[in-house]
């Protein structure tokens, strides 16, 4: 539903817009050729840079269906109970790698990646260990650390360090356990163990409810950036997913916040109760990700949904007998439809313009999309960003303008984006407007690691999304390139 923006609206003046002689050179547009369109989740995630994964449990591995799914779909295995402390180390000091062994042979052996989950944790302790304090629950969280790295060195692509290590409390505190109890440093010194026992693995924090912009994740937020800042080894944080119908309308913002520290992000756990727009919400998940070059991978938390730790929510892509749902679809529909951007694997990714398809243009900034304000069609109509919502107003087509360049028309109105009254100013008003092929209406596109730079042909600036709001109705303006993130734009197309 499109709300008034509380930006001020000028009044508009009807001018005749022609083209003008004066034309400043920008980039060539390099469009390349479609990427191809994957069958699977594994294969159309590898072509664009990223792994798709599952969580499977030892104990199903003898089903045909379930393991049927695993071998086809995914290239990336994380064991859901069997990687915990309390399998791993049962007894103190006598390690017990049988479940977790039959995980990581498996996927190797069929040439899938592992994830790791997890070596330090609140939960899932062994009874030993959950009574123990001080200084002797800090070493025996290290040896801990040190073991069971060191025993899978070599194996896991990237480690659930820790897990879950904050709290819900609305501040962004560190969660009270006895493993916090021993120290605000234990944090780091289970990833500097980690590091030592396994340089190869990426090292990750992992957690829940961090998915959108708020307390919570601002304080893993603020932990990660005073890791980087000391130099205490992480590579990646984790954002488990766990969701109910809808995604946080900033999801995407966020993970581009923390990829910002320098760091990958994955998606960990992603699972989305059952409901109407369930389908929806898996795809805006994986267009998500696909629009943070960081984002490395998504795994899921089950297969089917009977297999889910979620009783009744139905949270996952194949129901009870293996059939793929509406949201498999949607995921691969997503994959296949790229605006990928190398991720932290393979390089590469789509970056094509169709001329017969309809894209939303995401804003690398904000992660809202390119909208025709108040679903207007009139002349002179306002440009803005709002959250995505993939309405007609937020849908584009690029129509060649026979010399490199494009408009872009909407969906919802036929007008086409416009440099109001031809000006080439800093700060000048993007609005929609009848086309009439003037270069003010005129973009070169150029597309680098999956964003999009539109110049204008007129003026030579891009468009931008003013003073890099992140608001609902942030202003769309014209203004000097300068590669900044509010210039840069994913095609996602959608129809
Ligand atoms: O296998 C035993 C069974 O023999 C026994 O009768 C039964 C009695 O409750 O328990 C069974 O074990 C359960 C195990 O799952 C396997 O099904 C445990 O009780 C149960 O606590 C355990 O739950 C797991 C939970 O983590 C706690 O570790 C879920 O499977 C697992 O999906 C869930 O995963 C966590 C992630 O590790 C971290 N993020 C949240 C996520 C969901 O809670």
């Amino acid at each position: 539903m499109i709300t008034t923006s509380p930006r001020h609206r000028r009044a508009r003046r009807v001018v005749s817009l022609l083209t003008t002689a004066g034309l400043v050179a920008t980039a060539a547009v390099a469009l390349a050729a479609p990427a191809h369109a994957g069958t699977t989740l594994g294969q159309s995630a590898a072509e664009r840079g990223r792994y798709f994964g599952v969580a499977i449990a030892a104990g199903r591995m003898n089903d045909g269906t379930y393991m049927g799914i695993v071998d086809r779909e995914f290239d990336s295995i994380v064991a859901e109970n069997e990687m915990k402390m309390d399998a791993t180390e049962p007894n103190r000091n006598q390690f017990n790698f049988s479940n977790g062994d039959r995980i990581v042979n498996y996927a190797l052996g069929k040439g899938k990646k592992v994830r790791g989950h997890t070596l330090a944790w609140h939960a899932q302790q062994p009874g030993w260990m959950q009574n123990m304090s001080g200084q002797s629950l800090r070493d025996a969280l290290l040896n801990h650390v040190s073991r069971v790295a060191s025993y899978y060195r070599g194996k896991i692509h990237s480690w659930d360090v820790v897990n879950e290590a904050f709290a819900d409390d609305g501040r962004g505190s560190r969660r009270d356990s006895n493993l916090q109890r021993t120290g605000n440093d234990w944090i780091e010194a289970a990833f500097r163990a980690a590091r030592s026992a396994d340089p190869g693995a990426k090292l990750c924090y992992n957690d829940y409810n961090t998915d959108g912009v708020n307390a919570k994740s601002t304080g893993v937020y603020n932990m990660v950036r005073d890791f980087k800042a000391r130099g205490v080894p992480i590579d990646c944080v984790g954002f488990q997913s766990h969701l109910g119908t809808t995604v946080p309308s900033d999801y995407q913002a966020n993970l581009q916040r923390f990829a910002d520290l320098g760091v990958d992000v994955q998606i960990t756990e992603l699972d989305i109760q059952q409901g109407s727009n369930q389908a929806n919400a898996y795809r805006q998940v994986v267009q998500a990700c696909l629009a943070v070059s960081r984002c490395t991978g998504i795994t899921v938390w089950g297969v089917r949904d009977t297999d889910s730790w979620r009783t009744g929510a139905n949270p996952l892509l194949f129901d009870g007998s293996g059939n793929k749902k509406a949201a498999y679809a949607a995921v691969l529909e997503a994959l296949n439809a790229g605006g990928g951007n190398g991720g932290g694997n393979n390089g590469g990714g789509s970056s094509s313009v169709d001329t017969n398809a309809w894209y939303v243009l995401v804003n690398r900034n904000s992660g809202k999309a390119l909208d025709v304000y108040n679903l207007s069609t009139a002349d002179g109509a306002d440009i803005v960003q709002w959250s995505r919502n993939n309405g007609n107003q937020q849908q584009w087509q690029f129509v060649s303008s026979g010399n490199g360049s494009y408009r872009l028309k909407s969906r919802l109105s036929s007008k086409v984006l416009d440099v109001y009254a031809k000006s080439t100013a800093n700060g000048a008003e993007v609005v929609q407007w009848p086309d009439n092929n003037g270069a003010n209406q005129q973009w070169n596109v150029s597309i680098s690691n999956g964003y999009a730079t539109l110049l204008n042909r007129n003026s030579g600036k891009a468009l931008e999304v003013q003073g890099a709001s992140t608001a609902d109705g942030g202003n769309v303006v014209q203004y000097s390139a300068w590669n900044g993130a509010n210039q840069q734009w994913q095609l996602v197309k959608v129809g």
